[in-house]
């Protein structure tokens, strides 16, 4: 089987942890390096949850450090989220390996242009790390097939009204995403608010009992806390939808748009702005998920989870 060459790049991160440890599950795909961002949490700890869950795992891919914060603006975290560590819940051992001694956007660029085949993006964080590799390095992007984000929402925000976190936390590193050219998968709330984990999901993860499923089943009680105090009756598994995205785009609907990334907004700095007039010539720039087949995704995570076991 032909594998597909990606590159994750995430700010772990609950849903950025079962991410890794679904890509590091999938045969079809070849995860060539993981590159860390600050958003989740600080730079330090997001890199530190990284190499954790991927030692858990027993998967070693090339790990770097990026940005410690956004290109233009000041780091905003999301404790109330993913606690202060970024990853709280379980208690997961130290990392048994280091990460490269060398910047993420350097590793970024290393792979994409020593690859015989183009490269796919899977960035699950705020997008600095990217937008500064498109910014310093321009020719990597005629190697890289398409970018599957998770980021950004069409009908709603979640850290304001208007934007999604990872939108809202580098919004001019988004611009230059969104504007660079490369085909883009957008994972946006729209498709990630219907990829629910009900309870009844965790529970059939801990009762499974392999220690992966116990691990990522003890994340989900943590991070489901969040979304239950907010009234929602699942936990939105936003990152994993970019990866599953890839191994099975059959699970999804998806819709073309033209998106702008807002900068500059009173209100609405870093919303994902759809043009969605029907008589709009705007050129399409992003294929958005827009629903899923919930149940076969859920089943899809499970079944990862359990592959370690
Ligand atoms: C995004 O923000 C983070 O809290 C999650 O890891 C996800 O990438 C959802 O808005
Ligand atoms: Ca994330």
């Amino acid at each position: 089987m032909k594998k597909i060459p990606i590159i994750m790049d995430c700010d772990p991160g609950h849903d950025d942890a079962i991410a890794l440890i679904l890509a590091c599950s999938r045969e079809e795909l070849d995860l060539k390096a993981v590159t860390v961002v600050a958003g989740n949490q600080t730079l330090d700890k997001t890199l530190g949850n990284a190499k954790k869950i991927l030692s858990f795992i027993g998967k070693h891919p090339p790990v770097a450090a990026g940005a410690a914060k956004p290109m233009f603006r000041e780091l905003q975290t999301a404790p109330s989220v993913h606690g202060e560590s970024g990853l709280d819940g379980p208690s997961i051992p130290e990392p048994d390996f280091r990460e490269e001694r060398m910047h993420a956007v350097d590793l970024l660029r290393e792979i994409i242009t020593g690859s015989p085949e183009p490269v796919t993006l899977v960035p699950t964080g705020p997008l600095t790390n990217i937008g500064i590799l498109f910014t310093t390095y321009p020719e990597v992007k005629k190697n890289i097939q398409r970018i599957s984000l998770m980021g950004g929402g069409i009908e709603t925000g979640n850290w304001t009204s208007a934007a999604e976190f990872n939108i809202f936390v580098d919004p001019e590193a988004a611009d230059i995403v969104f504007r660079s050219g490369i085909p883009i998968i957008m994972s946006s709330l729209d498709v990630t608010h219907r990829a629910f984990f009900m309870q009844e999901d965790i529970d059939r993860l801990r009762n499974s009992g392999g220690r992966v499923s116990v691990l990522v089943a003890e994340l989900m009680d943590f991070y489901y806390n969040y979304y239950k105090k907010r009234g929602s009756t699942g936990a939105p598994l936003h990152d994993p939808c970019a990866v599953a995205y890839l191994v099975k785009p059959e699970l999804f609907i998806t819709k073309p748009y033209h998106i702008d990334i807002e900068c500059a907004g009173k209100f609405t700095a870093g919303m994902t702005l759809a043009d969605r007039r029907p008589w709009s010539d705007a050129e399409f720039n992003v294929t958005a998920n827009i629903d899923l087949d919930r149940e076969g995704f859920v089943n899809m995570i499970i079944k990862a989870c359990e592959s370690y076991n």
